[in-house]
């Protein structure tokens, strides 16, 4: 079976109950959808846009703590998600590695977290523009790949999101054989290594934008998209979850 498709929005630190009034566009505008759509907000909004979107799209949370519970300040656990509306969530954000200082492991401990709390775990890889350029791109994402996703993944419970850290809100993307490199490296290894890893679904993220989102799609194994700016305004995310 070929893996789903998902337009996916990360909207960061961005939004209050105000911008969920986008949420009432881009359902106005995507009355019916090719692909699955997920929105990632602030954990602040996630009860109140589970409800705003009624069933009609999923939701997600940008974090989550490995254990289940605890002396955590701060943090939020998966089944917390689960509780307020979520469905996914996003794990391994070059942020997150970046600002608190993630490691392959502690992703991939949130994301057995996360799975055994019945979410599904977007785990994201990708590689510095210091990486790319001293030629490290393909053995970087191979690396994380395999520090990151833990031995109970499936095409169900996972999604891995590819996001060249310097692609992210600059406006920059690689170039298709660039793309198409790195998802030829993570198909051949998620398949290699998990029964069903030729389904499990491969975002693109890193300035997808209205512009570039079509000939981003086309490239081989590329199901969807992981959107950040681009995700905050439904006139912007629409024509994205359209042409996937
Ligand atoms: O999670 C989303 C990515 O970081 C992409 O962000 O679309 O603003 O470049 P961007």
């Amino acid at each position: 079976m070929a893996p789903r498709k998902l337009a996916a929005g990360n909207w960061k630190m961005n939004g209050t109950l105000a911008a969920l009034a986008e949420i009432d566009r881009l359902l106005a505008d995507q009355p019916a959808p090719g692909c699955d759509v997920l929105v990632c907000p602030p954990a602040t909004l996630i009860h109140a846009l589970t409800a705003r979107a009624s069933g009609r799209i999923a939701v997600g949370g940008q974090d989550c703590h490995a254990n289940a519970s605890g002396a955590h300040t701060g943090d939020i656990s998966a089944a917390q998600l689960l509780d307020a509306g979520a469905s996914h969530v996003i794990l391994g954000h070059s942020e997150r590695r970046a600002d608190h200082g993630e490691t392959d492991a502690q992703v991939r401990a949130k994301a057995e977290a996360a799975h055994k709390a019945g979410l599904v775990a977007v785990i994201c890889v990708g590689e510095t523009e210091a990486q790319r350029d001293a030629g490290q791109t393909l053995d970087l994402i191979a690396s994380q790949l395999a520090g990151s996703i833990p031995e109970g993944a499936t095409a169900a419970n996972t999604v891995i999101a590819y996001e060249p850290v310097w692609a992210i809100g600059t406006g920059r993307t690689p170039t298709t054989d660039q793309i198409a490199e790195v998802y030829a490296l993570m198909r051949d290894r998620l398949s290699a290594r998990f029964a069903d890893g030729a389904e499990m679904a491969l975002l693109y993220g890193g300035s997808v934008k209205p512009g570039n989102a079509a000939e981003i799609f086309s490239i081989a194994h590329v199901n969807g998209a992981l959107v950040g700016g681009a995700s905050l305004k439904a006139s912007d995310f629409g024509p994205i979850v359209a042409a996937l």
